[in-house]
């Protein structure tokens, strides 16, 4: 395709199909770090806080970002972790220094807090373990605590604690980047294996019907990925359900076009990693298919230089409280593109944070919550795809050179045969200047009725939300998409995500 303007073709039919979309790709993650916990899920003194110490303010943006799964304590902060610590009478509850971060953490808000969190937000916990300073046991220890109905001394101290019934926690993270030389009780990726088989044999004694996820290299740079991943599943294959993967892009060149190109490099990463899942199947000639966790993925680069300034040893400090722009969000928006389009292998996938650190929602102490520009096409794409079937798409397109980035399609695109029978188109167009046109074609597409266009660009890719400005960046009606015979198409502007929503008549 060549000429002045920039064109896409979309080709698709309901019965090819990449798979049924898993709810919890649109999971989400809270450690304690900085100020997600603390002043972000619980803030005892403000004055929407509820009788548990949670910020309804923020409880009601959750809902409306609709995450469907929470990840929780860590990252990095559960290598270092004692979830004894965080149970029982807060009174007594020990201050502890946490190494991972550099900060106090004081221990109000633990594992019994965050389980009634999680009732409230409606989302379902995935609760990591400790593999860095402890290990198999202590594992089986917080199981039983969190797990047992009731006759062992763990369980009946949580009924003691004041839950009756078990909180029945299906996914666990065996361990958080052991691979990563900042990681409290880093591995080596044969002792991390080693380790990862044993407690997953031990906990699927206790429960075999849990999800297990061990961990896959800290992030695709890591000099032994690849190698790491083989290791580890050679010794763990058959004994867990997922392998992990974290990514975090950043602009710091300020190269609009390379940036938005991320998302490709995201896909390219998650086929590596199944690569390598299926290399071990057939090796092993198990039966077993390992899928994808994509537990950290976002945009983490504002907050880099402000965070070495940040004092050692105070209770949540401003830590990666990164400010995000509207390219952020549009990179946000095709970062869940390519999970959509593997969501026949990634199963699991969590937006790193939930709130104030790397966060679609950001507080201040004592005051407002508001949303930042990453909030909208998460809150979209999850509303719109949930319940959904990944569409198998032929894509022609433009393409283009940005600095590392050679050959890129301007349109990066999923679609969706939604949980009513509708089809959802998301684009982004990745030019930095230019319109997009955008052809769509879909058997019988005018049995269809008017379809829903919903875009989010804004004149300044620098633009930000801000307490004072919260929507400064928001999603707006993309205009009229034609519709002739079963092709549509749109004009999608520069730089921006869409979500064009065709529903059944
Ligand atoms: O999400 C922030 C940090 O990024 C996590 O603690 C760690 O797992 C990753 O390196």
């Amino acid at each position: 395709m060549t000429g002045k303007s920039i064109q896409a073709r979309i080709t698709l039919h309901p019965a090819f199909m990449i798979g049924a979309i898993d709810d919890r790709l649109f999971g989400s993650f809270a450690e304690h770090l900085g100020r997600c916990v603390y002043g972000g899920l619980y803030e005892s003194g403000h004055p929407t806080a509820d009788s548990d110490g949670f910020r309804t303010d923020v409880a009601a943006l959750v809902k409306e970002l609709g995450p469907t799964m929470v990840r929780y304590p860590g990252g990095n902060f559960v290598s270092g972790y004692r979830w004894e610590d965080g149970v029982g009478p807060r009174e007594k509850r020990p201050a502890r220094p946490d190494l991972a971060w550099r900060s106090v953490e004081t221990n109000q808000f633990g594992t019994g807090e965050f389980m009634a969190w999680c009732r409230k937000a409606g989302v379902e916990p995935m609760m990591a373990v400790n593999l860095g300073t402890r290990g198999v046991e202590d594992a089986v220890r917080l199981l039983d605590y969190c797990n047992m109905e009731g006759g062992t001394e763990l369980s009946e101290l949580r009924r003691e604690h004041g839950s009756k019934e078990p909180f029945g926690i299906k996914a666990w993270c065996l361990g958080n980047e052991m691979d990563g030389p900042w990681q409290i009780g880093r591995k080596t990726a044969l002792e991390y294996g080693r380790l990862a088989a044993e407690t997953a044999g031990a906990m699927r004694m206790f429960d075999p019907k849990l999800e297990l996820v061990a961990c896959g290299s800290s992030f695709r740079h890591m000099e032994s990925f690849g190698e790491w991943e083989r290791t580890v599943l050679e010794a763990c294959h058959d004994r867990v359900d997922f392998l992990s993967l974290h990514s975090y892009y950043g602009n710091a060149k300020n190269d609009g076009a390379e940036y938005l190109s991320r998302s490709d490099e995201m896909d390219a990463f998650i086929k590596e990693v199944v690569a390598v899942c299926d290399s071990v199947k057939a090796r092993q000639r198990s039966r077993k298919t390992v899928n994808l966790s994509f537990d950290e993925w976002n945009v983490w680069y504002h907050s880099h230089e402000a965070d070495k300034a940040v004092q050692p040893w105070s209770h949540a400090p401003r830590l990666l409280e990164d400010v995000y722009t509207a390219e952020d969000a549009t990179l946000v928006g095709g970062m869940l593109i390519t999970l959509l389009n593997n969501a026949d292998r990634v199963k699991i996938a969590c937006l790193a944070q939930l709130v104030n650190v790397i966060a679609p929602i950001m507080t201040e102490p004592g005051g407002r919550a508001w949303k930042q520009t990453i909030f909208h096409p998460f809150a979209l794409t999850a509303a719109a795809a949930k319940g959904g079937t990944s569409l198998r798409q032929s894509v022609e397109s433009d393409r283009y050179d940005a600095g590392s980035a050679k050959d890129v399609p301007y349109l990066a695109s999923a679609c969706v045969r939604s949980r009513d029978g509708g089809l959802l188109v998301l684009a982004v167009n990745r030019s930095q200047d230019k319109e997009l046109e955008l052809s769509i074609q879909y058997p019988e597409l005018d049995a269809f009725g008017a379809p829903r266009w919903t875009t989010l660009v804004h004149d300044d890719p620098k633009a930000v939300n801000t307490a004072d400005r919260p929507n400064e960046v928001a999603p707006a009606d993309g205009g009229r998409v034609s519709i002739e015979g079963d092709t549509a198409r749109a004009a999608l502007p520069p730089r921006s995500w869409n979500l064009i929503s065709f529903a059944r008549r």
